[in-house]
C-alpha cells in the first residue's frame, strides 16, 4: 500500500512517487498545513485546484478539540475534513513544546496544559499513535521531542536517545496495516549528535524518515550542514521529509541536498499577515506603492488571485482587513510553493537543477518587494 521509487535524479536532487491508500503524490513536494483539518481558510476544492498533495494535520490540537474518537466516528480526516487525498499527520511532541505549557517530560512521555481551557493532558508514544490511527491518516508521525535552540549538549542527547525508545513503542504500538508510520530523526545543529540519532533511527527500517529539530531559531549556517549530513545517511530508497521548512529558498536549497518532503505555516501565515510570496522575495501588500498598482501580484502566475485581482484591490483588502484578502494572499502564495515544487521537479528530471538553483537565486531582490 506505501511504495516509494524514485524517478529521476539530478546531482543529489530527486524525483519521486510516493503511493499511499488515498492516492499517489510526486516528491519533491510542499504540505500546506491543516492543523485543525482546515488549511485556514482555503477550501479542499482550492486545495485541488493549486495543486497540493498532500495535507498534514496536528494530533496535538485534534486531540484537545474536537477528539480522535469523533474525528473517526465521521470518516477520519478524509470524510470529516472532506479532503479525499492524502494526509499526514504530525504526532504532537512539537506541539506541546511549542503551544502547550508543557508541564513534565519522563521517560512515559509529557503532561501539558492545554492552551484551551488548561486542562491537564498527557501525551505518550502509545497514545500519539492511538489517536493518529483514530484521526485516520495515512503517514503518521513517530512521537518525538524537539528540543528548543539552544539546549545543552547532555539534554541533546539524553532527549535523542528518549527519543529512539519513544520511536520503538509506537512501532509496537501500531496497529493499522493501512498507515505507515514515520521515523523521526533530531539532533539539532550538533553534527556529532545528528549523525548519532540519524544513524540510529535509519536503523528502524520505517517506510520514511523525517528530519526534525530544525527550523527552530537556529542560525541558517547551522541547519544546512545539519540537513547534508542528514540526506546522506538517510537511506537512499525511502523519502525524506524536512520538517517544519517553508522559506522558498530553504527548498530550493535542501531539494539540492536531497530532501522530498515539506511542511511549514509560512505560506497561509504570511498571507494572513499581508505579504505575497513573488520570485524576487516577498511582497508586502501594506505598503503604499501598491495601493494604484493594476498588475497581480506575479504575472507569472497561474493562481486565482492572480488571475482575478490587482495588487491595488489585494492591497485595499489588506488594509480594510478584509477576509478576503488574507484568503487570496493564502491561497497564491500555497500556488507559489506548489508551482516552485513543479519547477523543481522538471528541472531534476531535465538533469538541470544546479542551472534551476542558479536561476531561482539571481531572480531574488531580498526579503522585501
Ligand atoms: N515540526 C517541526 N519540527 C518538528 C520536529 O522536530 N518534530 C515533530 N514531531 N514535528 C516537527
Ligand atoms: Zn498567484
Amino acid at each position: 500500500m506505501f511504495e516509494f521509487s524514485l524517478t529521476a535524479r539530478s546531482g543529489r536532487a530527486r524525483t519521486g512517487l510516493l503511493l499511499t491508500p488515498h492516492g499517489e503524490v510526486q516528491t519533491p513536494l510542499f504540505m500546506p498545513v491543516g492543523t485543525l483539518g482546515s488549511v485556514k481558510g482555503i477550501s479542499p476544492q482550492e486545495l485541488q485546484e493549486i495543486g497540493s498533495q498532500i495535507i498534514l494535520g496536528n494530533t496535538y490540537h485534534l486531540l484537545l478539540r474536537p477528539g480522535p474518537e469523533r474525528v473517526q466516528r465521521l470518516g477520519g480526516l478524509h470524510g470529516f475534513a472532506a479532503y479525499p487525498g492524502p494526509w499526514l499527520t504530525d504526532s504532537g511532541g512539537f506541539q506541546v513544546m511549542s503551544l502547550g505549557h508543557l508541564r513534565r517530560i519522563s521517560e512515559e512521555g509529557v503532561v501539558f496544559q492545554s492552551h484551551l481551557n488548561g486542562d491537564l493532558i498527557e501525551l505518550s508514544p502509545e497514545k500519539s499513535v492511538w489517536v493518529q490511527e483514530a484521526l485516520g491518516a495515512d503517514i503518521l508521525m513517530a512521537f518525538d521531542e524537539c528540543p528548543p535552540y539552544p539546549a545543552s549538549r547532555e539534554y541533546m542527547r539524553d532527549s535523542i536517545e528518549r527519543t529512539l525508545r519513544w520511536l520503538e513503542r509506537c512501532l509496537r504500538a501500531k496497529t493499522r496495516p493501512d498507515q505507515a508510520l514515520f521515523a523521526i530523526a533530531q539532533g539539532g545543529v550538533d553534527l556529532e549528535l545528528r549523525r548519532l540519532s540519524t544513524e540510529a533511527t535509519a536503523r528502524f527500517d520505517t517506510p520514511g524518515y523525517a528530519i526534525g529539530g530544525l527550523a527552530v531559531g537556529e542560525p541558517k549556517e547551522g541547519m544546512y550542514p545539519a540537513v547534508e549530513l542528514s540526506t546522506r545517511l538517510l537511506p537512499e530508497r525511502k523519502p525524506r521529509y524536512l520538517m517544519g521548512v517553508g522559506h522558498p529558498e530553504d527548498l530550493v536549497a535542501s531539494v539540492g541536498l536531497g530532501v522530498d518532503m515539506f511542511d511549514c505555516v509560512y505560506p497561509t501565515r504570511t498571507g494572513r499577515f499581508g505579504y505575497a510570496l513573488v520570485p524576487e522575495g516577498r511582497m508586502n501588500l501594506k505598503l503604499s506603492k501598491h495601493l494604484d498598482d493594476p498588475n497581480p501580484i506575479d504575472p507569472g502566475c497561474d493562481c486565482y488571485t492572480c488571475q482575478h485581482f490587482s495588487r491595488a484591490y489585494l492591497s485595499h483588502l489588506v488594509r480594510a482587513e478584509e477576509m478576503l484578502g488574507l484568503r487570496m494572499l493564502s491561497l497564491h502564495n500555497l500556488r507559489y510553493l506548489h508551482r516552485l515544487m513543479e519547477s523543481a521537479r522538471a528541472a531534476i528530471q531535465a538533469q538541470a537543477y544546479g542551472e534551476f538553483a542558479q536561476d531561482f537565486a539571481g531572480k531574488r531582490f531580498g526579503p522585501e518587494v
